[in-house]
């Protein structure tokens, strides 16, 4: 069992990460960006409210995450953990999740920033699409399918952007995080539960520094079962 936040700015990483975390761990990834996207793409009333929100680059309300996401980690592929990814982002919601956690008997065996230059996430996120069938993430600059406008995984030739991945979205979107989510870091250093990494470091490398912080979260919660 193991439980884990991603904390980071868009771009930072994080998705990239959980889903190495998800495939090698086995625990559940858990974006509150993706849900939100599929709510907006079924065109739920949630998706409805949160569709002009997000393509501004501004935060969706916390009432209506907190019970998204309140919901998702009782579902059965939490079971052998999950990580967190785009959530908490207020300190509201870092509150709520105490709550939730407490009341389920869960706790936190980390919370992971990584921490990326501003430079560097515009350029990454204004470039980055997917192809619209396999899902499959290209980037203009540093990562072109082999033959131009045919996916490799599956050779569909329709890709996607994110709506809210236009330059100036990017920029209003790491302004929210600089005033809504970074004043949480605190709320975790405090309890001396916050690891931040170097997301500049290529992608093997940021994955290979968050496995060394499972490493010793482990060791020491086997030291404790011991004693
Ligand atoms: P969300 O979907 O969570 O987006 P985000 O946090 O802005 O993060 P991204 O998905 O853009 O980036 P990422 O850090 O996952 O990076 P990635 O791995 O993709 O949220 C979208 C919106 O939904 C929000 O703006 C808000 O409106 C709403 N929302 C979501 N959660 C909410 C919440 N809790 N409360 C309120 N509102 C909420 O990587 C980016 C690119 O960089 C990729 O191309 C990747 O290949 C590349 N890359 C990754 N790592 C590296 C590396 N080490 N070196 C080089 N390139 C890299």
């Amino acid at each position: 069992m193991m439980n884990l936040i991603l904390l980071g700015p868009p771009g930072a990483g994080k998705g990239t990460q959980a889903k190495r975390l998800q495939e090698k761990y086995g625990i559940a990834q858990i974006s509150t960006g993706d849900m939100l996207r599929a709510e907006v793409a079924a065109g739920s009333p949630v998706g409805r409210e949160a569709k002009a929100i997000m393509e501004s680059g501004e935060l969706v309300s916390d009432d209506i995450i907190i019970r998204m996401l309140g919901h998702r980690i009782g579902q059965a592929d939490c079971a052998q953990g999950f990580i967190l990814d785009g959530f908490p982002r207020t300190v509201p919601q870092a509150e709520a999740l105490d709550r939730l956690l407490a009341d389920k008997g869960l706790t936190l065996d980390a919370v992971i920033e990584l921490k990326v230059d501003d430079a560097a996430l515009i350029e990454r996120i204004a470039g980055r699409y997917t192809c619209a069938s396999c899902g499959t993430g290209y980037h203009d600059s540093f990562h072109a399918p082999a033959a131009a406008g045919i996916c490799d995984v599956c050779g569909s030739s329709k890709f996607i952007r994110r709506a809210d991945d236009k330059r100036e979205t990017v920029q209003a979107r790491l302004d929210v995080y600089n005033r809504q989510t970074a004043p949480i870091l605190p709320h975790y250093a405090a309890r001396g539960s916050l690891r931040t990494l170097d997301g500049m470091a290529d992608i093997d490398q940021v994955a290979a520094a968050i496995d060394g912080v499972l490493a010793v979260v482990h060791s020491k919660s086997q030291e404790l079962t011991k004693s």
